[in-house]
């Protein structure tokens, strides 16, 4: 059987290969997106996990928006206005897939900052959105560009990451998050902000959302898997009421809802006295391993190499003299280091600057430190 058009222009995944060779215990894997499963709070749901073995109403099928009580809880949790709603999904992965299928007709323009957040580029890929990508600077988009683009092709949607990007780790700036709103409003753009990170700042000052400057011109997406644990599959879609309702009907089509017993789960976790004092736990461990990468890179990368520093999120952005980036991560892997390279994160990768991109959320600092003697070696001899 010949499988559907949308899908033969995928590529297989490059990062995918990547990540299985990266299992093996004798590479130091800096590739994946992972939180450290140490930090993993079981012990804070293991008395909800044992009370709901009490609980058979739990382990029924349940409503598409969710289980009403984690529903109602993060509506207040997130004090969300009053013509605006939610709906769990299965990771905020499954929130970008339906968004995408509830909204994007082939053809109909995304904008996206280059470089961008592989998954969002697979799902608006599936659905045959034109992708039409506006370069980043350091305050996050480059905002000439994304007027321009907003003027030249009327899009739908601008999908961004404004907190701790993925793969450049960009915090935006105060200043563009009430420009990219006061756009979207004038040209009538959705702004889709997918905030998977928000919670992972280490450094510096909480800055609202982008959303917050454009409510009725957004859709938010938050994740769990990064605070709580990414096997619970628990993300949120918040937005205006008209903006969510689309998405719940897609879900049921999809898979009726997200299981209930792991909605409850986190429900319990969310509530739990010592929430808080976890999420301070996690934040300083990664602020540290940061830290140490951070440093390491900075004393032993060749001066061509480019580094920024980040307050958050889970990864480093090294820019590198232009070479063949899968060359270097297949060399780099064949000596035990497994890390991203550039080009995986932009749908037209020509001409785009070469640069890896490197977790510290998973591995000790010993084996951070490990990793940039053998990432320096070896771009000592590429550079
Ligand atoms: C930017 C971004 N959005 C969404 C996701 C998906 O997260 P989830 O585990 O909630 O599906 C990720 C995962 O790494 C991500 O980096």
């Amino acid at each position: 059987m010949e499988i559907a058009r949308s899908l033969q222009n995928v590529p297989s995944s490059y990062i995918r290969e990547i990540l299985s060779a990266a299992s093996d215990p004798s590479v130091i894997s800096l590739a994946g997106g992972l939180p450290d499963p140490n930090t993993f709070p079981i012990e804070l749901m293991r008395p909800t996990f044992e009370a709901m073995c009490d609980k058979p109403e739990v382990f029924q099928y349940g409503t598409t928006a969710g289980y009403a009580p984690l529903v109602n809880f993060l509506m207040d949790y997130y004090q969300l206005l009053q013509n605006h709603s939610a709906v769990i999904c299965t990771g905020s992965q499954q929130g970008l897939d339906l968004v995408a299928r509830a909204y994007i007709n082939p053809g109909d323009t995304v904008v996206m900052e280059a470089p961008s957040y592989l998954g969002a580029m697979q799902v608006f890929g599936l659905v045959s959105a034109s992708i039409v990508t506006v370069s980043q600077v350091d305050s996050g988009p480059n905002l000439e560009q994304l007027e321009a683009c907003f003027k030249a092709h009327s899009p739908k949607m601008f999908y961004a990451v404004p907190d701790f990007h993925n793969p450049t780790g960009v915090c935006w700036s105060l200043e563009t998050r009430k420009k990219v709103a006061e756009l979207c409003i004038e040209y009538d753009v959705a702004f889709i902000e997918d905030a998977p990170y928000r919670e992972l700042r280490f450094t510096g000052e909480v800055l609202p959302l982008v959303s917050t400057f454009c409510p009725d011109h957004s859709i938010v997406f938050r994740s769990f898997s990064k605070i709580a644990s990414p096997g619970l599959r628990i993300g949120v879609v918040t937005g205006k009421k008209s903006y969510i309702d689309p998405i719940i009907k897609i879900k049921q089509g999809a898979d009726l809802h997200s299981s209930i017993p792991m909605q409850a789960a986190l429900l319990g976790l969310l509530k739990h006295p010592d929430f808080d004092e976890h999420l301070t736990n996690v934040k300083a461990i990664y602020k540290a391993r940061y830290q140490t990468l951070h440093d390491a890179l900075n004393d032993q990368l060749p001066a061509s190499c480019t580094l920024n520093a980040v307050d958050g999120g889970m990864f480093i952005w090294v820019g590198i003299p232009q070479c063949d980036t899968f060359e270097l991560a297949r060399e780099l892997l064949s000596k035990g280091v497994a890390v991203v390279p550039s080009p995986v994160f932009y749908p037209d990768a020509e001409g785009q600057p070469s640069a890896l991109r490197l977790n510290f959320t998973n591995s000790s600092p010993e084996e951070l430190v490990r990793a940039v003697e053998i990432l320096s070696k070896e771009l000592n001899r590429y550079c």
